[in-house]
């Protein structure tokens, strides 16, 4: 018979039907008379509890069935005894397909987090591992279905770049070396062919410039990818290498640009909401007892629309009140996470659009307002997170792009692609980008960034 999914056995209510699964055994407790072993196969949260007539099996078979071991089980459907399920298994074939070292790493429940990261190969076996995959991948799906509903088609960048996009500098080289067949030059020493395009290339921190290509061909693209920085900061919201979606829309202006960011980000959440209960609860009930509770809460109320220099007039008004920051507060200053948190978590309590920065803070490409000094980028502060998008009306005027690009020594002639949008049959267009590991950390509710990607790649971390 046919492997079924232990999410579709706990659905069934046909008890008498004989069923297969095949899954790694969670625990394995056993008396004289009867032993249950809860099995998970990955399908979901839950376990499927199978129980066993030892009196049918052999005794050192059973007895080696420990955590973490795969086994394939024929068993009859029944209705539980117990609480909290409706229907188990009963024992009729087990066959060993892969027996546990006593060492399994995942075996004690309520390790640190930072005790799993060690073991990122295995870690994935746990429950809440399994369950912020899940939500992972509902979240991709939520993001493609959310675009192509709307109209946006899904436009593939280079991950292999020769230009900078957010001008920061913080890209990973691209060179080649052929692992088996490695030059050496008369020292031994190995030798690089740097020269594969004819020109210094890198891994994309951010898919935005040829994004725009697409929507100013296209009307409105999205991308979604893997995104490089190698940016050196050790927090739990940075990755060396995460995935990024970027919408990139014709014809938007800024409070269009705004209602998008905000509908979409409602849209995620509610899915998650529809379409991930169980590991929602569960996460819930482990993680974040507020979690549920707050995702309801974006979904329901509206984002705070905030002029950055209103921001500052709080952040100044509340220093005035005696609050302490570690940075002091100005007009013109970058806002730390420790303002951020202020104005999101204390003062409005909600989500925060914020626009009208200080062009000097912002990338090259973003529209200068009528005053000359402030742009139209819109950031998107979530509480707990953080910046969570970061996105703009782009300039589109070619003089003053060119302007800005030369007031950052920005070398022009590796943007003439990019220019070129603006010479034939300039548009006004925006878009943002939205980092994905930051989405998932909202809405599971763990804390580190490490946590919700499979494999995290950080400084001093490539190890899987
Ligand atoms: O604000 P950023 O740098 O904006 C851009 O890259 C624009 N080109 C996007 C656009 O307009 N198309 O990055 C966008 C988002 C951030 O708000 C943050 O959520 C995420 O990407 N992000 C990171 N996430 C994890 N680790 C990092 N090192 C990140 N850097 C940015
Ligand atoms: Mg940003």
């Amino acid at each position: 018979i046919k492997r079924t999914k232990v999410v579709d056995v706990l659905q069934r209510t046909d008890f008498g039907a004989v069923v297969n699964v095949k899954g790694w055994v969670r625990t394995h407790r056993s008396s004289k008379s009867v032993d249950f072993i809860a099995l998970n196969d990955g399908s979901t949260i839950k376990n499927v509890q199978v129980v066993v007539d030892p009196s049918k099996f052999d005794e050192s078979m059973l007895k080696q069935i420990t955590t973490g071991s795969c086994i394939n089980v024929n068993g009859e459907l029944v209705e539980s005894q117990g609480a909290g399920q409706t229907v188990e298994l009963q024992c009729r074939e087990i066959e060993i397909y892969g027996l546990c070292a006593s060492d399994y790493p995942m075996q004690k429940k309520g390790q640190s987090f930072e005790y799993m990261r060690q073991y990122a190969h295995l870690r994935l076996r746990t429950n809440t591992f399994g369950a912020v995959m899940r939500i992972r991948h509902n979240m991709a799906i939520a993001i493609h279905k959310y675009f192509h509903d709307h109209g946006f088609f899904y436009f593939h960048t280079p991950l292999i770049t020769a230009s900078d996009c957010e001008g920061a500098g913080q890209m990973f080289q691209v060179t080649t070396k052929n692992l088996y067949d490695l030059k050496k030059n008369d020292e031994g020493k190995i030798t690089y062919d740097d020269d594969f395009f004819g020109k210094q290339t890198s891994l994309t921190v951010s898919g935005q410039l040829e994004g725009e290509l697409g929507a100013t061909a296209l009307g409105a693209i999205y991308t979604f990818g893997p995104t490089f920085r190698a940016e050196n900061s050790n927090t739990p919201r940075h990755l060396a290498e995460f995935w990024m979606i970027e919408p990139e829309v014709a014809f938007i202006d800024l409070n269009d640009l705004m209602d998008l960011e905000e509908d979409f980000i409602k849209y995620c959440v509610q899915w998650a909401l529809d379409n991930c209960k169980d590991d929602l609860e569960f996460l819930n009930k482990m993680i974040d007892k507020t979690l549920i509770e707050r995702l309801k809460s974006v979904v329901s109320g509206s984002f705070v629309r905030l002029e950055y220099t209103e921001g500052i007039n709080i952040l100044e008004e509340a220093v005035k009140n005696g609050h302490k920051f570690e940075f002091p507060v100005s007009w013109g200053m970058d806002l730390a996470s420790e303002h951020e948190r202020y104005l999101v978590e204390e003062h409005f309590k909600k989500p925060v659009i914020m626009t009208g920065y200080p062009k000097a803070i912002k990338a090259f490409y973003m529209k200068i307002n009528e005053d000359g000094k402030t742009v139209q980028g819109t950031d998107v502060l979530f509480p707990q997170i953080g910046e969570i998008i970061g996105g703009s009306v782009r300039e589109e005027n070619y003089d003053k792009l060119i302007g800005e690009i030369n007031e950052r020594n920005i070398p022009m002639k590796d943007m003439w692609w990019y220019l070129d949008t603006r010479k034939y049959g300039s548009c006004p267009h925006g878009g943002f980008g939205l980092g994905f590991e930051r989405l998932i950390l909202f809405v599971t509710g763990m804390q580190n960034i490490r946590d919700v990607i499979p494999f995290p790649r950080t400084p001093k971390n490539a190890e899987f």
